[in-house]
């Protein structure tokens, strides 16, 4: 049985789909194999979001090569920087062989078996899949569930029509498609049938869910009308969602919070600036006050909702008052939770052509002038919590004591606590006992 190691880059989307694409290799025949030395086939699925991101899938490629100069490996590269750039990657990196684009996953199964098989076939350095497809949105539905795993992503669309100035998304993605609404409950009632109580639905903007393809039933968007109908389905506890965008975040959709038991009280909502002068030339069709909006209205909905949010900062040509602009909303806002980032221009992207780039040490200076800020913010709230009693749907084993397990709250606080393994995939009482900036400690009560 050849064996295939498979490491996953970026958000929550590609995690989704490298588990699609195990679940494809194993019903073919293939073997998952944690350990990249023993493999036959090594899979990385990447991600182009920031220079970062491809700097240490590069990385990894490096000392892949060797293994594969040593054993004979295929080496595959696929997801966003394949996409992004195709056989200019094969070009730069010899040694690698197929590059495999966003919509071409469920093709990797028979690229590798036409290698292994046919002594007639093309070479694998000869192989660059990055088309688009028709209803790619719909191939990636397998599932690869963990035993006792209660909590999973459910993807529901894929790709970007927004025009962000510095995002290389759409670009790797493609345009909007929607899943069919009947597939994705039918998904859903499969996954509680297998043990799910949690999900997350994922789409790079989940909000605008069939917008312009489904109908707006009685002021309802399609989105909303989609979590009205998993709210009923048996054994499906809590749901979740990543990420939503601003515009389009409606009244229909804050009202959830107050009328929809499952929904989980906390959102992540990207702001990515609060001065209206960026954000336009970021193209973000927002203003620093609507955002603001929408945060006092899911307040009126759950008065402690926790809220998250994404920051770009060192955006071309963001001045001190736009960063304090920045930092004082964030003050007022107040997050939970916050992943602050410095700007990285993405070759392609508008933004990247701007003039007045910003100077390194000042993006990071800006960036730990937030992350200060965020670490009291979360502390503050993390305190807020002891000696209240959270509900936790139970994950696992934590990385650190033979006894301690995590969980998370319907806020999505990291809750960690004495327990035992089959406490795992149910719901527990916990105490709050301690707080850090990062996780809440609590003694188990029921
Ligand atoms: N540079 C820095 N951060 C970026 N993001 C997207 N593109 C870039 C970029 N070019 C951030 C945004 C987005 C999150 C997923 O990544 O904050 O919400
Ligand atoms: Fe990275 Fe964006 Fe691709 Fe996700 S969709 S892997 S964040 S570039």
């Amino acid at each position: 049985m050849k064996q295939v190691f498979i490491k996953t880059y970026g958000c929550q989307m590609n995690e989704r789909d490298t588990e699609a694409l195990r679940a494809l290799l194993k019903s073919r025949g293939y073997a998952i194999n944690d350990d990249a030395h023993n493999a036959d086939v090594i899979l990385l699925n990447t991600c182009s979001i920031r220079e970062q991101a491809e700097t240490k899938a590069i990385g990894k490629l490096t000392s892949l090569l060797a293994q594969k100069k040593r054993h004979g490996t295929v080496l595959g590269i696929l997801g966003c920087m394949a996409q992004r750039q195709g056989e200019k990657l094969q070009k730069r990196i010899p040694g690698i062989d197929f590059v495999i684009g966003t919509e071409k996953l469920h093709r990797v199964a028979d690229y590798l078996d036409e290698h292994f098989t046919d002594v007639k076939a093309k070479p694998m350095s000869t192989i660059v899949d990055i088309a688009s497809e028709k209803n790619s949105q719909n191939k990636i539905s397998a599932r690869d569930l963990r035993p006792h795993q209660v909590s999973t992503f459910v993807s529901i669309m894929q790709g970007c029509n927004m025009r962000c100035t510095y995002c290389i998304v759409p670009q790797t993605r493609g345009r909007e498609r929607y899943r069919p609404m009947e597939d994705i409950l039918e998904e859903i009632q499969q996954l509680s049938a297998h043990g799910i109580k949690e999900i997350t639905l994922l789409g790079q903007i989940v909000n605008r869910y069939g917008q312009g393809e489904f109908p707006i039933i009685d002021k309802q968007s399609p989105f909303v009308q989609l979590l009205e109908k998993i709210q009923p389905l048996d054994g499906i506890e809590r749901i979740r969602f990543m990420s939503p965008h601003p515009s389009g975040f409606g009244n229909d959709l804050i009202q959830c919070f107050g009328q929809l038991s499952k929904l989980c009280p906390h959102v992540h909502l990207p702001l990515q600036s609060a001065s209206d002068r960026i954000l336009r030339a970021m193209r973000r069709p927002y203003s620093r006050d609507q955002f603001r909006q929408i945060i006092l209205r899911l307040r009126e909905q759950i008065p402690d909702i926790a809220l998250s949010t994404d920051i770009i900062v060192g955006f071309p040509s963001e001045t001190e008052d736009d960063f304090n602009a920045t930092l004082e909303f964030f003050e007022e806002i107040s997050f939970d939770m916050a992943f602050i980032f410095q700007y990285s221009p993405r070759d392609g992207t508008p933004a990247a052509l701007y003039e007045e780039q910003i100077p390194e040490n000042t993006k990071a200076e800006r960036q730990q002038k937030l992350l200060q800020l965020l670490e009291q913010h979360s502390h503050r709230h993390n305190q807020k919590l002891i000696g209240t009693t959270q509900s936790i749907l139970v994950e696992g084993k934590a990385r650190y004591g033979d006894t301690k397990f995590w969980g998370r709250n319907p806020g999505f606080h990291k809750i960690i606590f004495d327990g035992e393994e089959d406490l795992v995939g149910r719901f527990i009482s916990v105490k709050i006992e301690r707080a850090s900036t990062t996780a809440l400690l609590g003694k188990r009560i029921s």
